[in-house]
C-alpha cells in the first residue's frame, strides 16, 4: 500500500499504520482520513493482517488534531461534510472485523484523541497526553469526541474535558481508564506488538465475534444486548475453530485455529 500520509507495514499478522506528518505534528487533514479509510477497507479482507497498530511518526506526538490550517477558512457545509468524513473513518476502525490497538505516543488531541477513542485499545507512552482542546478554537470536537469520550470515562469526566480543553498526562488517562496501560516511549510499539500477538494466537473467528458483541452490545439496553451475545455464542459452534478449540483442550494439546 503506498499512501502520501500514512506509513504502513504488515509482518506476522500486524499491520502497523503510522500516521506520517510529522511536521503538522500528524494532523489529520482529509487525505490522510481518505487513507485512513482506504487502508482500513482492505485490511479487512487481507489474510496477512490480523490485527491492527495505530501510531504516530516521531517521537512527539500521535496526532495533534484535525489539521486546522486545512479548517481555518471551511464553510459550515464544508465544515459539516468534513467531521462526516472523520465519523466514517472511525466507523470503519470500530467496525473493522479485526483488533485495532492505539499506541499512543505523544500528544493525542482534538481529532487525535478522537482517532484513539475509535480504536479498541490504548497503550499509552509516559509522554502521551491526551486531550479535546477544540473549545480553544471555538469548536467541538468533530469526530465523535463528544459522544466516545463520555461512554468511555463517563459523562462528568468527559464534560470536564471538553469544557476545559485541557491536557490530561498518560498517568491520569491511565486512572480514569482512558489508557489501558503506560509505559516507556521506547517500549510502546514492542509492547503494542506483544499485544497483538497474544490476541492472533486466539482464535480469530472469536475475536471477531467477541469484538461485534462488545461494540454494537454497547448500543442496546442490556436484555437486547445479552440475547445479541447468546445469538453470537451461537453462531460459535458453527465454526472449525469452536471444533477445534474445544478437542484441542480435550487432548491437552494447543489449539491450531484457522479463524473458519
Ligand atoms: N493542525 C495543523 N498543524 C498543527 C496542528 C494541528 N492540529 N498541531 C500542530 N501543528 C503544527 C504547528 O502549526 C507547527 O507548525 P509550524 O512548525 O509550521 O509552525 C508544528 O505542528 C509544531 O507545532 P508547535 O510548534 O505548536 O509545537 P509545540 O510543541 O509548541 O506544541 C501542541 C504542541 C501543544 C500539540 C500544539 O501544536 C497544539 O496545541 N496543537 C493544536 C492542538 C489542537 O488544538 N488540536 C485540535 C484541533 S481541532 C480538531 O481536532 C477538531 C476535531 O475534533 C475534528
Amino acid at each position: 500500500m503506498n499512501f502520501e500520509n500514512l506509513q504502513v507495514d504488515i509482518a506476522d499478522g500486524i499491520a502497523v499504520v503510522t500516521v506520517d506528518r510529522p511536521k503538522a505534528l500528524n494532523a489529520l487533514n482529509e487525505k490522510t482520513l481518505c487513507e485512513m479509510q482506504q487502508a482500513f477497507s482492505s485490511f479487512a479482507e487481507d489474510p496477512r493482517v490480523q490485527v491492527i497498530i495505530i501510531t504516530g511518526s516521531g517521537e512527539k506526538a500521535f496526532v495533534a488534531g484535525a489539521d486546522i490550517a486545512a479548517m481555518q477558512s471551511l464553510s459550515a457545509t464544508q465544515a459539516c461534510r468534513f467531521a462526516k468524513l472523520g465519523h466514517e473513518v472511525m466507523r470503519s476502525i470500530e467496525g473493522c472485523p479485526k483488533p485495532v490497538i492505539a499506541a499512543v505516543n505523544g500528544f493525542a488531541l482534538g481529532g487525535g484523541c478522537e482517532l484513539a477513542l475509535g480504536c479498541d485499545i490504548r497503550l499509552a507512552s509516559e509522554n502521551a497526553r491526551f486531550g479535546q482542546p477544540e473549545v480553544n478554537l471555538g469548536v467541538i470536537p468533530g469526530f465523535g469526541g463528544t459522544q466516545r469520550l463520555a461512554r468511555l470515562i463517563g459523562k462528568g469526566l468527559a464534560m470536564e474535558m471538553i469544557f476545559t480543553g485541557d491536557m490530561i498526562d498518560a498517568a491520569e488517562a491511565h486512572r480514569i481508564g482512558l489508557a489501558n496501560k503506560v509505559v516507556p516511549a521506547a517500549e510502546l510499539l514492542d509492547t503494542a506488538k506483544q499485544l497483538a500477538a497474544r490476541i492472533i494466537g486466539k482464535s480469530p473467528y472469536a475475536v471477531k465475534l467477541a469484538k461485534e458483541a462488545v461494540r454494537n452490545g454497547l448500543e442496546m439496553d442490556l436484555a437486547r444486548a445479552n440475547q445479541y451475545e447468546a445469538d453470537l455464542f451461537g453462531l460459535c459452534f458453527a465454526s472449525a475453530d469452536q471444533k477445534e478449540g474445544m478437542q484441542a483442550f480435550l487432548e491437552k494439546r494447543p489449539p491450531k485455529f484457522t479463524g473458519e
